[in-house]
């Protein structure tokens, strides 16, 4: 399998506090990995490193099997790696399309947007990715959705972006059990698509029902990584986290 993204005993300090510590992680081609910690663990830390918004202070970053350097926020979204923020970085006052195409519009070459051409690319993304109800099309207002769909739109805009790995960090977090689903769903397609998917969460039953794989960070150190196969149940996800949290 390919590798999408590679950390190598990365460490990042912030003064005296070590975020993380030499933590190591991988990312392959169609997989779920669900990263799981207490708060403070060093999830945001992870992410945010991994998508260049801080630069290590030591360890190594691979990209498809290549390392980089200087990794930057540009580089990684220009690498396929796109982050998918809580409601923040959505328009509610504007519909779905301008939502997907914001700053990266459909033109003409006299500058004109291709206004019908980005309403049917918008449905199609849509409907991939796997909105049903007939009530939402391109021009729906993102105002008008739930939670869980606005999350939706914010992943079909980082597939428009052509993202081979989107980051979710917390993308349940105050969403209901039928909104939460509907993440899920969509989070499949964009498995289906062969695309991956880092799923960050406290809440292990949503990271266990969505993930291919675990990768537990404690007090900035990647503790332990389990595949799904080899757990049963939610429980015993929990029990293998606290009993290794508590080891470590
Ligand atoms: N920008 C920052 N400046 C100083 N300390 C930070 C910063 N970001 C995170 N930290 C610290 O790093 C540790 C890990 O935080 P974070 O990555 O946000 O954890 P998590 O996302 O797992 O809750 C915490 O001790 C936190 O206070
Ligand atoms: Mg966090």
């Amino acid at each position: 399998m390919q590798q999408i993204i590679e950390l190598e005993k990365v460490t990042k300090r912030f003064g005296g506090i070590t975020a993380l510590n030499q933590a190591s992680l991988s990312v392959e081609k169609g997989e779920v990995v669900g990263l799981i910690g207490d708060n403070g663990a060093g999830k945001s830390t992870l992410i945010k490193t991994l998508v260049g918004v801080h630069s290590p202070d030591d360890g190594i970053i691979k990209i498809r099997g290549e390392k980089v350097s200087n990794w930057n926020a540009l580089k990684a979204r220009e690498s396929g790696i796109e982050t998918v923020f809580q409601d923040r970085a959505l328009c509610p006052q504007q519909s779905i399309v301008w939502n997907i195409f914001m700053g990266k519009e459909l033109k003409y070459p006299f500058g004109f947007v291709r206004e019908k051409e980005q309403i049917k690319e918008a449905n199609r993304l849509i409907r991939e990715i796997g909105f049903t109800s007939k009530l939402i099309n391109a021009e729906s207002p993102v105002g008008n959705l739930s939670g869980g769909e606005r999350q939706g739109v914010a992943i079909a805009r980082a597939i428009y972006n052509n993202a081979e790995l989107i980051i979710l960090d917390e993308p349940t977090n105050n969403l209901s059990l039928n909104e939460t689903q509907k993440v899920f769903d969509f989070v499949l397609n964009v498995k289906k698509s062969n695309r991956s998917v880092l799923f960050i969460g406290h809440n292990i039953y949503h990271v266990y029902d969505i993930s291919d794989r675990f990768v537990i960070l404690d007090r900035g150190e990647v503790v332990h990584q389990l595949d799904k196969k080899d757990i049963a149940t939610p429980e015993e996800l929990m029990k293998i986290m606290r009993d290794t949290i508590k080891k470590h």
